[in-house]
């Protein structure tokens, strides 16, 4: 492996040819739980053909209309919240982005698929500590129910046979079915290819459990960074009140960037070379993994001066750090799918908890990063405690109007 962190190459990396720059075969730790026809594993001209119909329910008017979902299961979610007793968030924004996610892949309530919404956390969790064994298939061992990967197995082929249900229940519907409807599963039910044929319950099965797992580990852990930061910031707290009393949603664009930067849940990104390169003088050899340093270079004194302080101001203004020094998305080809998903879930969600709650940091020293499989989380979880709940007609100084 070549570890870089160089914003030159990371847009050499970006740009290149993506039949030599593969994502997919770097990619292989996600295999076991996502399937061999995952997104992440693709390359080439069938990873871009399904990502083109993957992107569309997630992009443009499609996308906007969920401001109000978000912010209606994010309320129900706060007046539920104690008062006085210190508690993770993560749990708490990793159940609205799961909620989330499921009505855009299913087009449905996930109260009506309440067995799967209680079981896929428990699958991205033990997949995430079963990392090991996805890495040395040799670990791989099922010793029954009660060993880990037996376990994980048992969780999964469950997990499976609701979605494969739930695919053929709609297969069914489908002819009968009147009017368009645009949730990620209809539409990879209409997809085909030149020839006419639709894609098989195998693929259909790989791409529901991706975009499950991609849409919302990432954004919950990226929410409770937010709320870790901004907590032990009363200034910046203080500029998002200031920004809503004015309208408008410039700085809280510049927090949520502050935090994917300081606190960005991949570590790194990875391609994977099939021919030789040369990058920047050196020859690298096919075969060889080249990672993107995202942590390493979101800290670089260089691109940001003082690069421990939490400090939004850095992306406001004509000096904002440019594109490709800023990859907590990664970018080119691969660039996630979910960024405007992910963005507008914490553009509605901040907002909304500070204009509900408020809130303070459970003790006032900064949370560690902790390793969750491959993503970076608040060690105590974005431990806070509600000082009171707020009514709209009770103004204080946590309360932030909504922007988005
Ligand atoms: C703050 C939240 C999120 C972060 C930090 C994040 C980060 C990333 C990163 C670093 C990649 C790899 C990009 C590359 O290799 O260049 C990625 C890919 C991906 N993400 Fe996200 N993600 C987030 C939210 C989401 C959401 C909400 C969804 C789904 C709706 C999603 C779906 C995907 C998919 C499907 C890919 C694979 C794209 C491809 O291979 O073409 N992500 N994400």
């Amino acid at each position: 492996m070549v570890y870089v962190a160089d914003p030159g190459i990371v847009r050499e990396i970006f740009k290149g040819d993506p039949q030599v720059l593969h994502a997919g075969d770097a990619c292989t730790l996600m295999e076991p739980t996502g399937g061999r026809h995952s997104l992440f594993l693709l390359d080439e001209d069938e990873h871009l053909r399904m990502r083109k119909l993957l992107l569309r329910p997630l992009h443009g008017e499609r996308l906007k209309r969920w401001a109000t979902v978000i912010a209606e299961v994010t309320e129900r979610e706060v007046r539920r919240w104690p008062v006085g007793e210190p508690f993770q968030l993560r749990p708490i924004t990793e159940a609205i982005t799961l909620d989330v996610i499921m009505r855009i892949v299913f087009g449905m309530d996930p109260e009506r698929a309440p067995e799967l919404r209680r079981l896929l956390p428990g699958l991205f969790h033990v997949s995430l500590a079963q990392a090991p064994s996805f890495v040395v298939p040799s670990l791989r061992k099922d010793l029954g129910r009660w060993s880990p990967w037996g376990r994980y197995l048992r969780l999964r082929a469950r997990i499976d046979e609701l979605l494969y249900a739930e695919i053929e229940r709609r297969r069914k519907e489908l002819a009968a079915e009147e009017g368009e409807r645009d949730d990620v599963l209809s539409l990879l039910l209409g997809a085909s290819d030149d020839e006419g044929r639709g894609l098989s319950d195998v693929e259909l099965r790989d791409q529901l459990v991706t975009m499950l797992l991609a849409g919302h580990e990432t954004t919950a852990s990226a929410l409770a960074w937010a709320f870790e930061r901004i907590l032990r910031h009363p200034d910046v707290v203080r500029g998002l009140l200031d920004e809503s009393t004015e309208g408008g949603s410039e700085y809280l664009d510049a927090v949520i960037k502050e935090t994917l930067r300081s606190r960005p849940v991949a570590a790194h990104v990875a391609r994977f070379l099939t021919e030789d390169m040369e990058i920047k003088g050196y020859r690298i050899p096919a075969r060889t993994v080249v990672a993107l340093g995202i942590y390493l270079m979101h800290h670089s004194p260089e691109l940001y001066p003082d690069p421990h302080a939490f400090r939004p101001e850095r992306f406001l203004g004509d000096d904002a750090p440019d594109h490709y020094s800023w990859i907590p998305f990664g970018g080119g080809v691969r660039r996630c799918l979910g960024v405007g998903l992910a963005t507008l879930e914490m553009q509605v969600m901040i907002p909304t908890i500070l204009r509900l709650v408020e809130l303070r940091a459970s003790r006032p020293e900064p949370e560690r990063f902790d390793v969750l499989g491959v993503t970076l989380v608040p060690s105590r979880g974005g431990e806070v405690v509600v000082e009171r709940h707020l009514t709209n007609a009770e103004p204080s100084p946590a309360t932030v109007g909504a922007s988005a």
